[in-house]
Protein backbone atom coordinates (compact mmCIF):
# COMPACT_ATOMS: atom_id res chain seq x y z
CA UNK A 1 0.00 0.00 0.00
CA UNK A 2 3.10 2.32 0.95
CA UNK A 3 4.22 2.77 -2.66
CA UNK A 4 0.62 2.83 -4.06
CA UNK A 5 0.47 6.01 -1.56
CA UNK A 6 3.66 7.52 -2.60
CA UNK A 7 2.58 7.55 -6.34
CA UNK A 8 -0.71 8.81 -5.46
CA UNK A 9 1.01 12.07 -3.96
CA UNK A 10 3.58 12.41 -6.39
CA UNK A 11 0.32 12.41 -9.23
CA UNK A 12 -1.91 14.86 -7.40
CA UNK A 13 0.59 16.81 -5.52
CA UNK A 14 -0.69 19.99 -7.88
CA UNK A 15 -4.02 18.68 -8.40
CA UNK A 16 -7.00 20.84 -6.77
CA UNK A 17 -9.39 19.61 -3.87
CA UNK A 18 -12.13 18.81 -6.71
CA UNK A 19 -9.65 16.64 -8.59
CA UNK A 20 -8.36 14.60 -5.96
CA UNK A 21 -12.04 13.92 -4.96
CA UNK A 22 -13.03 12.61 -8.31
CA UNK A 23 -10.01 10.40 -8.53
CA UNK A 24 -10.60 9.14 -5.02
CA UNK A 25 -14.36 8.54 -5.21
CA UNK A 26 -13.64 6.51 -8.76
CA UNK A 27 -11.00 4.55 -6.99
CA UNK A 28 -13.04 3.34 -4.04
CA UNK A 29 -16.79 3.80 -5.08
CA UNK A 30 -19.23 3.28 -2.25
CA UNK A 31 -15.73 2.23 0.25
CA UNK A 32 -14.98 5.79 1.23
CA UNK A 33 -16.53 8.17 3.04
CA UNK A 34 -16.17 12.13 4.67
CA UNK A 35 -15.84 12.21 7.96
CA UNK A 36 -17.11 16.06 8.73
CA UNK A 37 -17.35 17.94 12.13
CA UNK A 38 -19.58 20.44 10.56
CA UNK A 39 -16.54 22.44 10.59
CA UNK A 40 -15.92 25.29 7.83
CA UNK A 41 -13.47 22.78 5.82
CA UNK A 42 -15.77 20.16 5.93
CA UNK A 43 -18.22 22.08 4.79
CA UNK A 44 -16.58 22.87 1.46
CA UNK A 45 -15.93 19.24 1.20
CA UNK A 46 -19.37 18.33 1.46
CA UNK A 47 -20.24 20.65 -1.27
CA UNK A 48 -17.85 19.60 -3.68
CA UNK A 49 -18.34 15.63 -3.31
CA UNK A 50 -22.30 16.66 -3.53
CA UNK A 51 -21.22 17.86 -6.97
CA UNK A 52 -18.99 14.95 -7.85
CA UNK A 53 -21.45 12.44 -6.40
CA UNK A 54 -24.84 12.69 -4.64
CA UNK A 55 -24.80 9.51 -2.61
CA UNK A 56 -21.29 10.16 -1.35
CA UNK A 57 -21.00 8.83 2.12
CA UNK A 58 -20.96 11.52 4.46
CA UNK A 59 -20.89 11.02 8.52
CA UNK A 60 -20.39 12.95 12.07
CA UNK A 61 -19.79 11.78 15.02
CA UNK A 62 -22.43 13.48 18.00
CA UNK A 63 -20.71 13.10 21.11
CA UNK A 64 -23.90 14.59 22.90
CA UNK A 65 -21.82 17.74 23.94
CA UNK A 66 -22.09 19.21 20.68
CA UNK A 67 -23.45 22.93 20.53
CA UNK A 68 -27.10 23.37 19.63
CA UNK A 69 -26.05 25.68 16.74
CA UNK A 70 -23.68 22.38 15.12
CA UNK A 71 -26.99 20.40 15.48
CA UNK A 72 -28.60 22.81 13.86
CA UNK A 73 -26.05 23.01 10.85
CA UNK A 74 -26.28 18.94 10.66
CA UNK A 75 -29.75 19.28 9.91
CA UNK A 76 -29.61 21.86 7.27
CA UNK A 77 -26.68 20.96 5.38
CA UNK A 78 -29.13 17.49 4.79
CA UNK A 79 -31.85 19.45 3.43
CA UNK A 80 -29.87 21.74 1.32
CA UNK A 81 -27.94 18.80 -0.25
CA UNK A 82 -30.37 16.07 -0.20
CA UNK A 83 -27.75 14.34 1.03
CA UNK A 84 -28.72 11.73 4.69
CA UNK A 85 -25.47 12.50 6.95
CA UNK A 86 -24.95 10.02 8.80
CA UNK A 87 -24.77 10.49 12.76
CA UNK A 88 -22.88 8.73 15.23
CA UNK A 89 -23.20 8.34 19.12
CA UNK A 90 -21.12 7.20 21.47
CA UNK A 91 -21.47 4.01 23.22
CA UNK A 92 -24.35 4.73 25.86
CA UNK A 93 -22.91 2.10 28.35
CA UNK A 94 -19.54 3.47 28.38
CA UNK A 95 -20.72 7.15 28.70
CA UNK A 96 -22.78 6.57 31.63
CA UNK A 97 -19.87 4.51 33.39
CA UNK A 98 -17.64 7.31 33.05
CA UNK A 99 -20.07 10.15 33.85
CA UNK A 100 -21.19 8.18 37.25
CA UNK A 101 -17.29 7.58 38.13
CA UNK A 102 -16.00 10.60 37.49
CA UNK A 103 -18.13 13.20 36.71
CA UNK A 104 -19.84 15.10 33.66
CA UNK A 105 -17.51 17.61 33.23
CA UNK A 106 -14.55 15.25 33.86
CA UNK A 107 -12.16 16.70 31.13
CA UNK A 108 -11.64 19.51 33.35
CA UNK A 109 -9.64 17.61 36.05
CA UNK A 110 -6.80 16.20 33.82
CA UNK A 111 -5.55 15.77 30.55
CA UNK A 112 -6.22 11.96 31.00
CA UNK A 113 -9.62 12.39 31.84
CA UNK A 114 -10.21 14.44 28.84
CA UNK A 115 -8.63 12.06 26.94
CA UNK A 116 -10.77 9.61 28.05
CA UNK A 117 -13.71 11.79 27.19
CA UNK A 118 -12.56 11.79 23.79
CA UNK A 119 -11.90 8.51 23.57
CA UNK A 120 -15.48 7.36 24.38
CA UNK A 121 -17.13 10.04 22.69
CA UNK A 122 -15.04 10.29 19.53
CA UNK A 123 -12.63 7.59 18.65
CA UNK A 124 -14.64 4.96 19.56
CA UNK A 125 -17.85 5.83 17.65
CA UNK A 126 -14.77 6.91 14.97
CA UNK A 127 -13.86 3.20 14.88
CA UNK A 128 -17.45 2.07 14.21
CA UNK A 129 -18.11 4.75 11.49
CA UNK A 130 -15.35 3.75 9.42
CA UNK A 131 -15.64 -0.02 9.88
CA UNK A 132 -15.88 -1.62 6.23
CA UNK A 133 -14.72 1.29 4.68
CA UNK A 134 -11.01 1.88 2.80
CA UNK A 135 -10.62 5.09 2.83
CA UNK A 136 -11.74 8.46 4.36
CA UNK A 137 -11.77 12.07 3.41
CA UNK A 138 -10.96 14.33 6.51
CA UNK A 139 -10.91 18.53 6.31
CA UNK A 140 -7.24 18.98 8.45
CA UNK A 141 -5.53 21.54 7.09
CA UNK A 142 -1.27 22.02 7.80
CA UNK A 143 -1.65 25.16 9.73
CA UNK A 144 -4.17 24.34 11.90
CA UNK A 145 -1.92 22.15 14.92
CA UNK A 146 1.51 21.78 15.40
CA UNK A 147 1.01 18.26 15.27
CA UNK A 148 -0.50 18.72 11.43
CA UNK A 149 2.58 20.22 9.92
CA UNK A 150 3.77 17.07 8.23
CA UNK A 151 0.75 15.79 7.52
CA UNK A 152 0.37 13.99 3.51
CA UNK A 153 -2.31 14.73 1.22
CA UNK A 154 -3.01 10.94 1.04
CA UNK A 155 -1.95 8.61 4.46
CA UNK A 156 -2.11 5.21 5.72
CA UNK A 157 -3.95 5.61 8.84
CA UNK A 158 -2.28 3.49 11.27
CA UNK A 159 -4.69 3.69 13.96
CA UNK A 160 -7.69 2.92 12.25
CA UNK A 161 -6.20 0.25 9.46
CA UNK A 162 -7.31 2.36 5.82
CA UNK A 163 -6.50 5.18 4.01
CA UNK A 164 -6.65 8.75 4.95
CA UNK A 165 -6.72 11.31 2.32
CA UNK A 166 -6.82 15.40 3.65
CA UNK A 167 -7.63 17.54 0.18
CA UNK A 168 -8.05 20.51 1.78
CA UNK A 169 -4.41 19.72 3.23
CA UNK A 170 -2.57 23.00 1.63
CA UNK A 171 -5.26 25.16 1.90
CA UNK A 172 -5.33 28.83 3.99
CA UNK A 173 -7.98 29.85 6.36
CA UNK A 174 -8.23 32.90 3.79
CA UNK A 175 -9.22 30.35 0.83
CA UNK A 176 -11.67 27.87 2.51
CA UNK A 177 -13.96 31.30 3.70
CA UNK A 178 -13.40 32.45 -0.08
CA UNK A 179 -14.85 29.17 -0.92
CA UNK A 180 -18.03 29.11 1.58
CA UNK A 181 -18.93 32.69 0.72
CA UNK A 182 -19.09 32.08 -3.37
CA UNK A 183 -20.74 29.33 -3.37
CA UNK A 184 -23.29 29.93 -0.48
CA UNK A 185 -22.67 26.98 1.78
CA UNK A 186 -24.05 27.07 4.76
CA UNK A 187 -22.10 27.00 8.06
CA UNK A 188 -21.91 27.36 11.94
CA UNK A 189 -23.06 30.98 12.92
CA UNK A 190 -20.77 30.48 15.42
CA UNK A 191 -17.95 30.89 13.08
CA UNK A 192 -19.37 34.78 13.29
CA UNK A 193 -18.98 35.11 16.93
CA UNK A 194 -15.35 34.74 17.10
CA UNK A 195 -15.16 30.67 16.91
CA UNK A 196 -13.04 29.49 14.30
CA UNK A 197 -12.39 25.52 15.10
CA UNK A 198 -15.54 24.56 16.96
CA UNK A 199 -15.70 21.22 18.59
CA UNK A 200 -18.15 20.13 21.44
CA UNK A 201 -18.98 23.01 23.47
CA UNK A 202 -17.53 22.53 27.34
CA UNK A 203 -14.25 22.28 25.50
CA UNK A 204 -14.62 25.54 23.19
CA UNK A 205 -14.32 29.12 23.78
CA UNK A 206 -14.27 32.27 21.73
CA UNK A 207 -10.89 33.55 20.54
CA UNK A 208 -9.79 37.03 20.70
CA UNK A 209 -9.00 38.84 17.64
CA UNK A 210 -5.82 38.10 16.37
CA UNK A 211 -5.65 35.27 18.56
CA UNK A 212 -4.08 31.90 16.84
CA UNK A 213 -7.60 29.55 15.78
CA UNK A 214 -6.85 26.70 17.48
CA UNK A 215 -6.74 28.67 20.92
CA UNK A 216 -10.03 28.43 21.87
CA UNK A 217 -10.18 24.32 22.04
CA UNK A 218 -9.79 22.84 25.21
CA UNK A 219 -7.80 26.14 26.24
CA UNK A 220 -6.90 25.15 29.72
CA UNK A 221 -3.95 22.37 28.34
CA UNK A 222 -0.78 22.56 27.42
CA UNK A 223 -0.27 23.37 23.60
CA UNK A 224 1.50 20.27 22.77
CA UNK A 225 -1.71 18.39 23.75
CA UNK A 226 -4.33 19.67 22.08
CA UNK A 227 -5.79 16.38 19.93
CA UNK A 228 -8.40 14.63 20.65
CA UNK A 229 -7.28 11.12 19.36
CA UNK A 230 -8.81 11.58 15.94
CA UNK A 231 -5.69 12.60 14.25
CA UNK A 232 -2.60 11.63 16.78
CA UNK A 233 -0.19 9.16 15.13
CA UNK A 234 0.57 6.68 17.21
CA UNK A 235 4.04 7.84 17.19
CA UNK A 236 3.58 11.24 17.98
S1 LIG B 1 -10.08 17.68 16.39
O1 LIG B 1 -9.19 16.50 16.40
O2 LIG B 1 -9.40 18.90 16.81
O3 LIG B 1 -11.37 17.47 17.04
P1 LIG B 1 -10.77 19.18 14.10
O4 LIG B 1 -11.95 19.84 14.75
O5 LIG B 1 -9.56 20.00 13.86
O6 LIG B 1 -10.38 17.83 14.88
O7 LIG B 1 -11.23 18.50 12.75
C1 LIG B 1 -10.33 17.92 11.85
C2 LIG B 1 -11.07 16.91 11.02
O8 LIG B 1 -11.44 15.80 11.85
C3 LIG B 1 -12.38 17.41 10.46
O9 LIG B 1 -12.17 18.10 9.25
C4 LIG B 1 -13.15 16.12 10.28
O10 LIG B 1 -12.75 15.47 9.10
C5 LIG B 1 -12.70 15.29 11.48
N1 LIG B 1 -13.62 15.48 12.62
C6 LIG B 1 -13.40 16.21 13.74
N2 LIG B 1 -14.46 16.17 14.59
C7 LIG B 1 -15.37 15.36 13.98
C8 LIG B 1 -16.69 14.91 14.30
N3 LIG B 1 -17.30 15.29 15.43
N4 LIG B 1 -17.33 14.10 13.43
C9 LIG B 1 -16.73 13.69 12.29
N5 LIG B 1 -15.51 14.10 11.92
C10 LIG B 1 -14.83 14.91 12.74
FE1 LIG C 1 -15.37 15.15 25.83
FE2 LIG C 1 -14.44 17.64 25.44
FE3 LIG C 1 -13.43 15.55 24.06
FE4 LIG C 1 -15.90 16.49 23.59
S1 LIG C 1 -13.92 17.56 23.23
S2 LIG C 1 -15.32 14.38 23.73
S3 LIG C 1 -16.60 17.00 25.68
S4 LIG C 1 -13.30 15.95 26.27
Amino acid sequence: METRINEWNEQLANASAEEVLTFFNREYGSAICLSSSMGVEDQVLTDMIMAINPHFSIFTLDTGRLFPETLNLIQQTREQYGTNIKVYFPDFRQVEEMVREKGINLFYQSVENRKLCCHIRKIEPLKRALSGMKAWITGIRKDQTINRFNTQLVEWDENNGLVKINPLLRWSEKKVWEYIHAHKVPYNPLHDKGFPSIGCQPCTRAVEPGEDSRAGRWWWEDQGHKECGLHVKENE
